[in-house]
């Protein structure tokens, strides 16, 4: 004979809860998407391990990793948009009027008066990559 299993009030409560949720998680996440995807954003995963330590240009980005340490910058000029694509003697040029930044995307010297546009990232442990939009 076949013993019925039971389960407390408890843990029916939070069974019950929990499928509540998950259709909003769900939609949350799409919506969260269509955003990046309304605002004409691609997703760009690496391997961590292919991001050099230093200073290097990949694309529209430029990466700054040091140690465990990484900044990601749009390579967009805050001037007019010219691709900055040198780094000489600490600093990160634009061929177009010559504004320079340092490492960490501020102005040292204009026409440009804004620093470069960080780019938020997140990290993957398990995957040992790193994601973010541009
Ligand atoms: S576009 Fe970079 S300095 Fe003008």
């Amino acid at each position: 004979m076949k013993k019925e299993k039971k389960i407390s009030r408890r843990n029916f409560l939070k069974i019950v809860s929990y499928s509540a949720a998950l259709p909003s998680l769900f939609l949350w996440m799409k919506s969260a998407q269509g955003k990046i995807a309304a605002a004409g954003k691609r997703e760009i995963v690496l391997p961590l391990a292919g991001i050099a330590d230093g200073i290097t240009f990949r694309d529209s980005v430029i990466f700054n990793k040091e140690d465990e340490k990484l900044k990601i910058f749009s390579s967009s000029c805050t001037h007019l948009g010219c691709k900055i694509s040198s780094f000489k003697n600490g600093e990160l040029i634009c061929p177009c009027h010559g504004s320079r930044f340092d490492g960490n995307g501020n102005v040292v010297n204009g026409p440009a008066l804004n620093p470069l546009k960080e780019i938020r990232y997140s990290i993957d442990r398990k995957k040992e990559t790193v994601r973010f939009y541009v």
